[in-house]
């Protein structure tokens, strides 16, 4: 039989390579890759052509079982990022980076849950029994009927559960685990990969949902929480920026409900709280209308938020200007910047521009192209756009405005915050405009011409 040989695993995205380099080809992080004990002694000789196994009972889809009840958590936010509650036997990863409040929401989920009567076990191999009590303190949860574990043994932690047969686990974090089956450190690619399937499997034969927290790491010595994303039934990371309040729970993948959903918390003293309407939160800085600023209508997930855009364009000592983005994507900027240049005849060479996204939120949808157009116009022109104007739409290479999807949804979102009128691609067929005063532009030469004069 083979010998079996070290591979070399990626710590940030769990790709296997031959030998060792400092780049992983398959997710492009540097100093990425260490080198791993061998999980196995590879596929037995023999293939199984030859066995026989019994026969597998097999269903159509239109079976009659009714769908799986969901459990709320009581943190509506929470529920809706989860697509409307909690599933049994599912796996859940929990994202983010470290101290952003990870354990914060997973022990108020925990507490909620177990208040509602569901029986809840949260594991932590990361802080002591004492200091999860005072934070349970502090956060006026410590009447929770929740039960508490320190283990960093799998094997411990797997006989606890299947003794106990809670409705919901939480691991936090993964990354602390360890099998004593699997002959690495804890952390490492190995080890967070066998303590991952085994709570998923786990999970998916008691009918127990099991919550994972992974963090996000910067070196490679730990594992980061993309190993296990494909392990699990829905992968949820928890962001923000450290100088501002707002956290979003954001889901990036989901067996059982709409990916790209957000729920928006707000860290205070006395743990997360809920916002129920991040529109008006992301727009509340905002007073009176200063040049490169532009509200967009976005939507994320099901529900449309307005953020507020801002740019900062200036002259540009360096002999390559800079180009710095917060919350945007930097490549949709250049496009934006050579579709204006191009189409338009207005060039940004020799400044520096400065984009952002107010409030730590993140905006990934195409749709917000001609908001950012129009931000970097408004602060370029030193023009400031009228202050009751939400804007979207995307931007073609060819400097066309593209429809996006759920007009209407976006407009009526505006009107609620009290916003009058609207600037959006000209759609194919007509729509209403949630009686807003909605102006429908083909290109951006158009809206140029429109807004800023003759451009
Ligand atoms: P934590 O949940 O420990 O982060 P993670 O598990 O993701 O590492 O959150 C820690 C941070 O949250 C810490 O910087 C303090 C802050 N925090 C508050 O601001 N208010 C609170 O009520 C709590 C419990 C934490
Ligand atoms: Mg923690």
């Amino acid at each position: 039989m083979a010998k079996p040989v070290t591979s070399f695993t990626c710590t940030s995205c769990g790709a296997v390579h031959k030998k060792w380099a400092g780049r992983c080809d398959a997710c492009g992080a540097w100093n990425s890759i260490v080198e791993e004990a061998p999980l196995s002694a590879g596929p037995a000789a023999k293939s199984l052509g030859g066995a026989r196994g019994k026969a597998i009972a097999l269903t159509d889809l239109s079976s009659r079982e009714p769908p799986p009840p969901r459990t709320g958590s009581g943190l509506s936010e929470l529920d809706r990022v989860l697509g409307g509650g909690l599933v049994p036997a599912s796996a859940i990863l929990v994202g983010g980076d470290p101290g952003i409040g990870k354990s914060t929401l997973l022990l108020q989920a925990a507490a909620s849950f177990a208040r509602a009567g569901l029986p809840c076990i949260y594991v932590s191999g990361e802080e002591a029994g004492a200091q999860i009590r005072m934070r349970a303190q502090r956060l006026g949860l410590a009447d929770a009927p929740l039960k508490l574990a320190t283990e960093t043994n799998l094997r411990d932690i797997l006989t606890t559960l299947d003794a106990e047969r809670p409705a919901l686990a939480i691991i936090d974090s993964i990354q602390t685990m360890w099998a004593d089956n699997v002959e690495s450190a804890p952390g490492s690619v190995s080890q967070v990969r066998a303590c991952a399937h085994e709570l998923v499997t786990f999970a998916k034969r008691t009918g127990t949902a099991v919550i994972l927290v992974g963090h996000v790491t910067k070196d490679g010595q730990i594992a980061g929480p993309r190993v296990v994303e494909h392990m699990v039934d829905t992968v949820l990371y928890f962001e923000g920026e450290r100088g501002h309040q707002f956290r979003i729970l954001r889901a990036v993948k989901n067996r059982f409900g709409p990916a790209d959903e957000i729920g928006v918390f707000e860290m205070t003293g006395a743990g997360l709280a809920e916002v129920a309407n991040p529109s008006a939160l992301f727009l509340s800085d905002r007073n009176k209308p200063v040049p490169g600023s532009a509200v967009f209508s976005g939507i994320e997930g099901t529900r449309p938020v307005l953020t507020e855009i801002q740019a900062l364009v200036a002259p540009s000592p360096l002999g390559t200007p800079r180009r710095t983005v917060v919350g945007l994507d930097a490549g949709r900027l250049s496009t934006t910047l050579a579709v204006l240049e191009a189409r338009c005849g207005i060039p940004f060479t020799g400044l520096d521009v400065f984009l952002n996204v107010a409030g730590g939120m993140r905006v990934t949808e195409p749709a917000a192209d001609l908001a950012v157009a129009a931000a970097l116009l408004s602060a370029r022109e030193d023009v400031a756009l009228p202050a009751d104007t939400v804007i979207f739409g995307e931007i073609s290479l060819s400097g066309a405005l593209r429809p996006v999807g759920q007009t209407e949804n976006r407009l009526k979102e505006a009107r609620k915050l009290g916003f009058t009128q609207a600037i959006a691609p000209a759609r194919g067929k007509p729509g209403g405009n949630a009686g807003l005063k909605l102006r429908e532009m083909a290109d951006l030469a158009e809206f140029v011409g429109d807004m800023f004069g003759a451009g």
